[in-house]
């Protein structure tokens, strides 16, 4: 039986991860690089949680579809006559091909290329060319072509994201995005425009997202960035100025900017986010369970949404939104470029050391070489400063446990 985590990896170092931070040890090593470990996960977690899938910015006009895989499973995600994304299993009802193989723009129907079978936008079965030997092959009426459509997933799209629930009875978005919005101070994410996009693979498991969810490594990690530890830190009290704080299915490192000392802030002259009358000013980089990560810095929003591959392969997509017209205005393009180097680094390159997302891939992908090691079970946390993968190591059990 590997039902659950403990079949796997043992009872006692599902123990050991339950037990309060000071005593207890992160998720032993083979959550990290075994296969089977990785399967129960996509099928007890990835697939029972609201999954990102993209930026609903890709497909922007009806007929724009897009063959994606989350979670491991194909899908297509579409927008229809009316404008709505809908989302299907990318799997033929006839003999099972992946009936969308490519992003295509302008779609009237989509047609499989092993049979010709033919659905519509909503994945209706339209055509079965000559499947009884008639042209449209439904003619006869011996195919039942409404018990034959494209299986739907469901579906909701968040303001510029995407997400899908396999197992369809996940709670409400609204409900999983509270925290979200909270930790943020209803910034007004709904006045951002996306700007663009880039996309990486790393050679690390997914979980190292969550695990890195913590202030302790900036300096050590981001020099530039994040130019001392007195930034993160008082130095006179031990007090971290931006709380590490987790709720529901959202880690945050949410700064107060009116009382947290500044790291490195480069002047881009980009507007700045709204938020409503009488919120304070914040910035806050969110991690939301399972896949996707909303930052919130002062003139943009940058997000990223993963997709776990293999145990030690993750794809990842990040995407940059600005407000309003600085988002695509040439008149602001120096501007979006040195909010973009911060992250992604002047050379854009995932080799390069020189952006805060290739420096953080760099130890992810160095954290995944050392799992292979019979020394790496043994993971303690900071009480001060790692409450956040803690709680995420624990959110998990509680899925694989169940
Ligand atoms: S498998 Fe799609 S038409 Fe045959
Ligand atoms: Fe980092």
């Amino acid at each position: 039986m590997t039902d659950t985590a403990s079949a796997i990896v043992g009872e006692n170092a599902v123990a050991a991860v339950r037990q309060p931070i000071e005593k207890a040890w992160g998720l032993p090593a083979a959550a990290y690089t075994s296969e089977e470990f990785f399967r129960l996960e996509q099928r007890k977690y990835l697939r029972k949680m609201w999954m990102a899938a993209t930026f609903e910015a890709e497909i922007p006009e009806p007929g724009d579809a897009l063959p994606l895989i989350v979670a491991g499973l194909p899908i297509i995600l579409v927008r229809n006559s009316n404008g709505e994304i809908k989302a299907f299993h990318n799997v033929c009802r006839h003999r099972g091909m992946m009936v969308l193989g490519e992003p295509c723009q302008g779609l009237k129907q989509f047609t499989c290329p092993y049979h010709a079978w033919g659905y519509g936008l909503d994945g209706e079965l339209i055509r079965a060319p000559f499947f009884d030997g008639t042209p449209t092959g439904i003619e006869k009426g011996d195919l039942d072509t409404d018990a034959y459509g494209l299986v739907p997933v469901r579906c909701t799209v968040w303001h510029h994201w995407v997400f899908v629930d396999f197992g369809g009875d996940a709670p409400p978005i609204e409900e999983h995005l509270a925290p979200l919005l909270e930790f943020m101070n209803d910034a007004d994410i709904g006045a951002m425009r996306y700007a663009g996009k880039v996309e990486w693979e790393f050679q690390a498991n997914w979980k190292m997202v969550g695990d890195n969810w913590e202030n302790y490594h900036h300096v050590y990690v981001h020099g530039g960035v994040f130019a001392k530890m007195s930034d993160d830190i008082d130095m006179e009290t031990s007090e971290l100025w931006s709380k590490p704080q987790h709720k529901g299915s959202v880690l945050t490192l949410r700064r107060r900017i009116e009382i947290a000392p500044s790291y490195t802030y480069k002047e881009t002259g980009l507007p700045l986010i709204p938020f409503p009358e009488g919120k304070e000013r914040v910035t806050a980089p969110n991690f939301i369970f399972p896949n996707v990560e909303i930052d919130l810095v002062r003139d943009n929003i940058s997000s990223i949404i993963y997709e776990p591959v293999a145990p030690d392969r993750t794809t990842a997509k990040m995407g940059f939104f600005f407000l309003g017209g600085a988002a695509t205005s040439q008149e602001h393009a120096e501007g979006r470029k040195t909010a973009m180097d911060r992250w992604l680094g002047p050379e854009r390159s995932k080799d390069a050391n020189d952006g805060v997302r290739n420096q953080d891939f760099r130890i992810w992908e160095a954290i995944q070489i050392a799992k292979g090691s019979p020394a790496a079970d043994a993971n303690i946390f900071s009480p001060l400063w790692e409450g956040n993968p803690h709680y995420f190591h624990n959110h998990i059990l509680d899925y694989l446990e169940a």
